[in-house]
């Protein structure tokens, strides 16, 4: 039987800005009290319905019916408006009807913008005062209820799941009220607390990913050091998904899930209770959009589809990265990569932290550690070795008349500020001034800066640090409006800090006046976006950036690490809640620092984070200045783990690059929570201590200090150890397995009905790429097997345009009649081919005992690679022994 297809599927604007900034002066009325809430009776009531048949929206008046002091004065009449912009994705936008308030524009967050071409129509029933928004082809209803308040649901056509509902149950119970005031907005839904499990909500440290119930999740950027945990870290993410469990009468199945983003880039605190979740919004508007699903991956496909897809990454950003605070010149920094070489363990990246600099000003080197002729000299040895080299750099540019940079940047006034004058922050070189990123000179003024430091150094990526904005100092001048000392204060650090807090005042201004209150939020955003922009236009090439502060689409520009961890068992954990939550959010590429940023690590706790962190999406070791030096090699047992686990990412290199192409066409994550591929499994639910790579590689780390086994969960399926192809799992439903876990060992399995593709080990990703392909093919039980492989040069910017280089193949094996095959279909084959792209060995996995296997009677790869010229010769010996091996399995 012979099962072969060979399907070919060939397949600086200036920004402009208008709006009104929320102003409010000094003599308003501050709140009573922050614990005094709005009283019985608040809330709005809807005066009319109108309908547009012509952009198929709902809009609704809604009139205040009581008043209340507390947060200052409400807005007494407010516009809802619901539509449907595609069939799975509906937007409720509720805002001030009289005046125009802060949203984020267009240009900064460039929507998807399709609109549903389907009817969308409108049902009234007026006896129950209930109007209807549905779509023919959507799963969502939108239902507008006036009962003594007014309120809103969405539900689950399907399933007549209520997801989402605003309607205060409790008329004594002010936190479901609606409050629409000048700087404090509040809107909640009640949950089926037994049903609902919400994951996201970011940036913040936490041991669960599920969310707990009782917490405030507070969204306000902030440099505060991520073992802080439970806090506002260095971004804002206001997206959840909901994953429901099924319901008792068998409507709802488990694994239906939705995704709400609130579309708000002001301070907030959200509030979850369980059977609750409540928005308090310190400015802009209620933009709510609500993505259909039903599963969490064509959730994450539909959010990504409206915030704009993952960044494409260079192949060689998978490799393995070293960078560390307080290495002392250059000498220093060749030492490392000549270790890393003699030790064998792969080396990809060499990074360097603000010690190149000289006196910590931005596009300057030390003229005495880090000279000019010393650092190419260093640059070029590592590109002609096929490494790459990163650097930093944060947005305070030093005061400092001497400093070519500053005086263009004055010159050109691209600097934030305050009372008409540029703000004075401080950081790493003392003064500084900050470039405001809203401001189309300041991007210019940034490309310009990196093209001509590009043109001394010829560094492969960036790394952007500091920039949510941090501030070493405060300002604690008298507030200037209501703007430095909102009347609402958001639990920022878990403590009411003042939102003015070591950061940029917000009463200070930027580009079109708009106010840092409104726009703190975005800012690592918006310098990510105009890095990236001069990268492509400088390097033709994709570009790599790192940055530590992030909003809604930073994904589309720029990789993310979790910021300053610490060397502690605990940080160790809550790297994978961290990390899985930000493949939620659209940015895939995302690592935390292995071995610890900040105190000093052991070699235990090195050891075992090399094991967890070689399969982070992104795998960087870094730690603080003066700590204890972590390296790799620097201990025996930590280099011979690093040589292991860092092989086998080595391996995976193709899996990983297909897994970025696959994010950035879907928005899949690279890493993800094992409810993605096993959504009707509630167990997967509450598990923290793993995650999938892809669909079916399952990560189970060791987490504790002096463990030499691992307590795993393993969905139903069987599961092959990467390391050792003999050993198995056979989980006849989900089931909790005990591991062997001694100093050396991570497990690390695939599931079956996946086909990996596999390279060589190697000490770059360039020498990986030259190796031979194996695919590893494990059948289901119903005998199948699927898997894909992306290919081009690693380095494209289009990396999918009918015009551009590229080849995807996909696989698919078949167990049947006693015998296997596998056949492939390339889409493109536009990709340059060249002998290297060979599959060498089939390995097939998953085949029952009782199976009497022995005939191949297809391994039919051949497409436009050439791929199996050798396959021929070598398919009876290497794949017979494979049939031997797996067939012990039963
Ligand atoms: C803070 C960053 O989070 C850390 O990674 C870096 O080493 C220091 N800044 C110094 O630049």
């Amino acid at each position: 039987m012979t099962t072969t297809s060979r399907t070919k599927t060939r397949t600086t604007p200036l920004l402009s800005f208008c709006f009104i900034t929320i102003c409010v002066t000094l003599s308003q009325t501050v709140a009573d009290s922050p614990s005094k809430a709005p009283q019985v009776g608040y809330g709005y009531t809807i005066t009319t319905v109108n309908t547009d048949p012509t952009t198929k929206s709902l809009t609704a008046n809604l009139k205040l019916i009581k008043s209340s002091s507390v947060y200052g004065p409400d807005i007494p009449l407010l516009t809802l408006t619901a539509s449907f912009e595609t069939k799975d994705r509906l937007r409720v936008r509720i805002t001030d009807s009289k005046n125009q308030r802060w949203e984020i524009p267009q240009e900064v967050i460039p929507r998807d913008s399709s609109s549903s071409q389907s009817q969308s129509f409108v049902f009234q029933n007026p006896q129950n005062s209930k109007h209807i928004l549905t779509h023919p082809n959507s799963d969502l209803i939108f239902t507008l209820h006036n009962k003594t308040q007014f309120g809103f649901t969405i539900t689950r056509k399907s399933s007549k799941d209520i997801l989402f509902n605003t309607l205060p149950d409790d008329p004594l119970n002010p936190e479901t009220f609606l409050v629409f005031k000048e700087q404090y907005l509040q809107l909640s839904s009640s949950l089926p607390s037994k049903r609902a499990s919400l994951f996201g909500f970011g940036e913040h440290t936490k041991s669960s990913f599920k969310l707990q119930p009782n917490q405030t999740l507070t969204l306000w950027n902030e440099d505060i050091g991520s073992s802080n945990v439970d806090v506002n870290l260095y971004g804002s993410h206001p997206f959840y998904l909901d994953v429901r469990k099924g319901s008792s009468d068998g409507r709802v199945k488990s694994g239906s899930t939705h995704g709400v983003l609130l579309l708000n880039s002001n301070g907030m605190d959200v509030v979850y209770t369980g059977d609750r979740v409540t928005y308090k919004v310190i400015g802009g508007v209620f933009d709510l959009y609500f993505f259909a699903g039903s599963s969490p991956e064509s959730v994450v496909d539909q959010y990504t589809e409206f915030i704009g897809r993952p960044a494409p990454m260079p192949y060689w950003s998978f490799g393995f990265h070293q960078c560390r605070w307080g290495y002392k010149n250059v000498d220093d920094v060749q030492g490392v990569v000549t270790n890393y070489a003699k030790a064998g363990i792969p080396l990809e990246v060499m990074w360097t932290d603000i010690d190149y600099m000289d006196a910590y000003k931005d596009f300057t080197l030390d003229p005495v550690n880090f000279p000019q002729d010393k650092m190419k000299t260093f640059v070029d040895t590592l590109h002609k070795n096929g490494q790459k080299y990163v650097l930093i750099l944060d947005p305070g540019i030093s005061i400092n008349n001497t400093h070519a940079t500053y005086v263009r940047g004055l010159q050109a006034d691209v600097y934030i500020k305050r009372d008409g004058v540029n703000y004075l922050g401080e950081v790493w070189p003392g003064q500084v001034y900050y470039p405001d990123f809203l401001n189309p000179r300041s991007q210019e003024f940034w490309a310009e800066e990196i093209k001509l430091f590009r043109d001394i150094l010829p560094f492969d990526g960036l790394w952007l640090d500091m920039n949510e904005l941090s501030n070493f100092k405060t300002s604690n001048d008298t507030p200037h409006s209501n703007l430095d000392n909102p009347p609402y204060k958001i639990n920022s650090s878990g403590v009411q800090q003042p939102i003015n807090t070591k950061t940029v005042a917000a009463t200070s201004l930027h580009y079109g006046n708009i106010t840092e209150y409104d726009s703190h939020n975005l800012y690592g955003l918006l310098e990510s976006k105009a890095t990236n922009k001069a990268l492509v236009d400088i390097t033709g090439k994709r570009p790599f950036i790192l940055s530590r502060s992030t909003f809604v689409s930073s994904g589309k520009y720029t990789a993310h690490w979790t910021g300053d961890n610490a060397a502690t068992w605990n940080d160790l954990a809550y790297s994978i809640p961290s990390i899985l939550n930000f493949g939620i959010f659209g940015v895939p590429m995302v690592g935390a620092d292995i071995c610890g940023f900040g105190g000093n690590t052991t070699e235990e706790l090195c050891r075992r984070w090399i094991q967890l962190g070689a399969f982070y999406p992104f795998s960087r070791d870094h730690s603080v200045i003066n700590s204890t030096r972590q390296e790799l090699y620097l201990w025996d047992s930590v280099a011979a783990s690093a040589r292991k686990v860092l092989g086998l990412r080595y391996r995976l290199l193709p899996y990983f690059y297909t897994l970025m192409y696959e994010s950035n066409t879907k928005g899949t994550p690279i890493a993800r929570p094992l409810f993605f591929s096993f959504p009707e499994d509630v167990t997967t639910y509450e598990i923290n201590s793993q995650f999938l790579l892809g669909k079916g590689v399952l990560v189970s780390p060791v987490l504790q200090s002096g463990a030499v086994t691992v307590d795993a969960y393993f969905p139903k399926g069987n599961w092959f150890d990467l390391f050792n192809l003999s050993n198995s799992v056979n989980a006849k439903s989900g089931k909790h397995v005990t591991l062997d876990a001694p100093a050396d060992h991570i497990n690390v399995h695939i599931g079956e009905g996946n086909i990996l593709p596999l390279q060589g080990e190697a000490l770059t990703t360039e020498a990986a790429r030259n190796t031979s392909f194996e695919l590893l093919v494990v059948f289901s039980s119903n005998g199948n097997s699927y898997g894909e492989v992306y290919l081009d040069d690693g380095e494209a910017v289009d990396i999918k345009g009918s015009k551009a280089q590229w080849t995807l193949v996909r696989f698919y094996g078949t167990l049947h009649n006693d015998s296997v095959s596998v056949t492939s279909n390339v889409t493109n084959g536009k990709f340059a081919l060249d002998k290297k792209w060979i599959i060498e060995k089939v390995t097939f996995l998953g085949i029952p005992k009782h199976e009497r296997l022995d005939r191949i009677d297809s391994v039919d790869t051949e497409s436009e690679l050439n791929v199996v010229n050798r396959m021929n010769s070598m398919r009876k010996e290497v794949l017979k022994t494979k049939f031997d091996n797996s067939s012990q399995f039963a």
